[in-house]
């Protein structure tokens, strides 16, 4: 029994677990639906880049948007959408509208005061995603 026990512990030690924290830290999947909402309601209402999403389906976006945040921060989601470069590539996404929607995201996340930690977490795992979604 005790070696059973060992060796459980010594495999649970080994086997490398997902860092689910940001994905806590921003409040699960409530949290994350919650805060999709609120960069979609800047999104849709910012004359900078809202052209782009004239077309768009609200309601599936914010599905496709909620898996990926989840997947991609840890929790127990799949992503069922088209890649980064894919989905933005026939776009034509300038610099300038990346930055926008990156203050979109940012003033979602102050109007649902997430900790800057927790903020800046956030930015430093998407804005790699830049290069795949701006054309260059
Ligand atoms: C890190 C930043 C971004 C992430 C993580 C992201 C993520 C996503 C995801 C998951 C989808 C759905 C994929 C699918 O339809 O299969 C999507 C769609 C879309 N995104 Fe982004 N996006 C980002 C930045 C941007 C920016 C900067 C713009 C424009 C200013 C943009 C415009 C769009 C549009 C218009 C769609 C709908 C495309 C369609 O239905 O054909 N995205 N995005």
């Amino acid at each position: 029994m005790r070696t059973i026990f060992a060796m459980l512990l010594a495999l649970a030690a080994a086997a490398p677990s997902p860092d689910d924290s940001l994905y806590r830290a921003l409040g699960e999947k409530q949290g994350i639906a919650r805060l999709v909402d609120a960069l979609l309601d800047r999104v849709y209402a910012d004359p900078r880049i809202n052209d782009l999403f004239k077309h768009v389906d609200r309601p599936d976006l914010a599905r496709l948007v909620g898996e990926h945040f989840c997947h991609e921060t840890g929790g127990p989601c799949e992503y069922t959408g088209r890649s980064m470069t894919d989905t933005h590539s026939g776009l034509a996404i300038k610099a300038k509208e990346f930055d926008a929607f990156v203050e979109d995201l940012v003033d979602a996340m102050e109007a649902l005061d997430l900790p800057t930690r927790t903020q800046n977490r956030m930015l430093k795992h998407f804005a790699p995603m830049r290069a795949e979604i701006i054309d260059q």
